[in-house]
C-alpha cells in the first residue's frame, strides 16, 4: 500500500479553511486531522504555506476526440486540465461521430481509459431523432444528457418542439442545455451581412448572438422543465437578464433547475474584443461588463450553482479567419483555476465559494460518487496551490494542443504547485509524472 502525507496545508473544504494534515492511502484519503504522526512508510509533502483544494470537476469540456483531433485530443487536453488543477471532467458530444448512441459513448469511455490523465465521463447528445437511444441509456454509466438548443460547433441543434418535450419527459438524468435562440441569431446575422458583407466586425458578435437570443432560449428551456419536471442545467449563462430565471431559495440538492457560468464570461467583456479579436469569440458571446458583474453577483448569492470552462479549442489557423469564418471557442482548462484564484485575490469571490462552485457542486449536480470533497473515504483528487506566487501565460508553457490561449501574457496572482489524481501526484511544479490510474466517474443514483 502506498502512503502519502500532506502536511500543514490550509485546506479549503465545505465552507471552511483550516490548517491540517491529510493522509492518503493508495487512491483514497484515509484521514484528515490537525496533526498526523509521520512514519517511515509515508512519503511526505510539506505543504506549509500552500492551500489544498479538492480537484476541480469541470462539467463542460470539448476534447475533440474522436474526429477533430487536429484541434485537441483526450490526452493533450486532460494533461492541460491536470496542470490546471482539474481532476475530473465531463466531455461534450459534439465530436465526430457525435456521442448520440451507446456505441459512440462506449468508444469514448474506452479512449479515455487508455489516454486520459484525469477522471472522466461524458454527456450523451440528444438530437431530433435519437429518442430511442436516450430511453435506453444506462444511467449508472452516463453522467447526463446534452442538448444544443442553439447551434454551435458540430451541427447538433435540437429544434423539434415535440421531440424536445419528449426528451424532457424521458430521462431521469440531468439535461444540460446550450441556450441561444436560432431564429433570433439568424435574423440578426442576416441584418449584419446586409450591412457589412463579409467584413462583420468581431465587436458585433454579442449583438448577433444577443441577450435576447439567450433569454428567449433559456426561458423556454426553464418553462419546459417546470412543465415536465425534468432536471435542467443551463450551461454558460452570459447575460444579466437570464438570471431572473434562477432561484436561490433551496439547497442545490433540492433544485431541479440549475445554472452555470464559465470562466470566460466572468473574466472578459465586450471591451476586450478590440484587443483579443476572435480569440474571445465564444457561443454564447462574451457580453457587457454589466453582464459580467451580474454573473459574479448571482454566483455569490447562489442563483448560479456551478463554474465550468467550456474548454473548446480550435487551431490558430481556424481562429485567424474573419468573423464569419472563425469558429467559436477557446482553450481554458489550464488557466481556469488560476483565473478564479486571481479573482479571489481581487475580492470577487471567496476561496470557500470557489471550491463550492467548482468542486462540490458539480459532484452534487451529476450525482458523482466519492469525489469533489476532501473527506476520508473519498478519492484523493487534490490540488495544492500557492497564493503567494505568480504565474504568467507564455507561448512556451501552454499545454493545449492548439498552442494558444485567450490568457496569453496574463500574469495570475496564484500558481498550481501539485495536482493529485486518485492519490497519485500527476503534476508537480511544471512537470508531469506517470499517467495516473484514472477512472470513469461513478454515480450515486
Ligand atoms: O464557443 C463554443 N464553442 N460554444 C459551444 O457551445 C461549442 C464550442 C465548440 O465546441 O467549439
Amino acid at each position: 500500500m502506498s502512503k502519502l502525507l500532506i502536511q500543514q496545508a490550509t485546506l479549503v473544504n465545505e465552507g471552511k479553511s483550516f490548517v491540517a494534515d491529510v493522509l492518503i492511502e493508495d487512491e483514497k484519503i484515509s484521514a484528515v486531522e490537525s496533526r498526523i504522526s509521520p512514519d517511515s512508510t509515508m512519503e511526505i509533502i510539506d505543504a506549509t504555506g500552500l492551500h489544498l483544494l479538492p480537484g476541480l470537476i469541470d462539467d463542460q469540456v470539448h476534447f475533440r476526440e474522436p474526429g477533430l483531433t487536429h484541434k485537441a485530443d483526450i490526452e493533450s487536453e486532460s494533461k492541460a486540465a491536470v496542470a490546471g488543477g482539474i481532476t475530473s471532467y465531463l466531455e461534450m458530444p459534439n465530436t465526430n461521430p457525435q456521442t448520440t448512441s451507446a456505441a459512440a459513448f462506449q468508444d469514448k469511455l474506452d479512449r479515455a481509459d487508455e489516454k486520459s490523465w484525469a477522471n472522466y465521463n461524458f454527456l450523451f447528445g440528444g438530437t431530433n431523432d435519437n429518442i430511442e437511444e436516450i430511453r435506453a441509456i444506462d444511467i449508472h454509466k452516463v453522467a447526463g444528457l446534452k442538448l444544443f438548443l442553439g447551434s454551435s460547433t458540430g451541427n447538433m441543434l435540437v429544434d423539434d418542439e415535440e421531440v424536445l418535450e419528449e426528451v424532457f419527459r424521458s430521462t431521469p438524468l440531468r439535461i444540460a442545455v446550450h441556450c441561444e435562440d436560432e431564429q433570433t441569431i439568424r435574423t440578426n446575422l442576416a441584418q449584419h451581412k446586409e450591412q457589412y458583407g463579409d467584413a462583420i466586425p468581431i465587436e458585433k458578435h454579442p449583438v448577433i448572438r444577443s441577450e435576447e437570443a439567450c433569454y428567449k432560449s433559456s426561458s423556454k428551456a426553464v418553462a419546459l422543465a417546470q412543465k415536465t419536471g425534468a432536471r435542467l442545467h443551463v450551461f454558460h449563462l452570459s447575460t444579466a437578464k437570464e438570471l431572473a430565471l434562477f432561484s436561490n431559495d433551496k439547497p442545490l440538492q433540492d433544485k431541479k433547475i440549475t445554472a452555470e457560468v464559465c470562466v470566460h464570461h466572468l473574466w472578459f467583456s465586450d471591451e476586450d474584443y478590440s484587443q483579443k479579436g476572435t480569440h474571445i469569440k465564444w457561443n454564447p458571446a462574451v457580453k457587457k461588463a454589466s453582464d459580467r458583474d451580474a454573473l459574479w453577483e448571482a454566483l455569490n448569492d447562489d442563483r448560479i450553482d456551478v463554474i465550468a470552462t467550456d474548454h473548446a479549442p480550435h487551431t490558430l489557423e481556424e481562429k485567424a479567419g474573419n468573423y464569419l469564418q472563425a469558429p467559436s471557442g477557446g482553450p481554458l482548462v489550464q488557466h481556469a483555476l488560476l483565473a478564479l484564484l486571481h479573482s479571489v485575490k481581487q475580492g470577487k469571490i471567496t476561496l470557500e465559494k470557489l471550491v463550492q462552485k467548482a468542486c462540490h457542486n458539480p459532484a452534487i449536480l451529476f450525482d458523482i460518487a466519492q469525489r469533489g470533497y476532501i473527506r476520508p473515504g473519498y478519492y484523493a483528487d487534490l490540488v495544492l496551490v500557492d497564493l503567494n506566487k505568480t504565474y504568467t501565460v507564455t507561448p512556451d508553457n501552454i499545454l493545449a494542443k492548439c498552442g494558444w490561449s485567450p490568457f496569453l501574457g496574463q500574469t495570475f496572482d496564484a500558481c498550481v504547485e501539485h495536482t493529485l489524481v486518485n492519490g497519485h501526484v500527476a503534476y508537480s511544479k511544471g512537470d508531469f509524472t506517470q499517467r495516473p490510474p484514472v477512472k470513469a466517474l461513478n454515480f450515486d443514483r
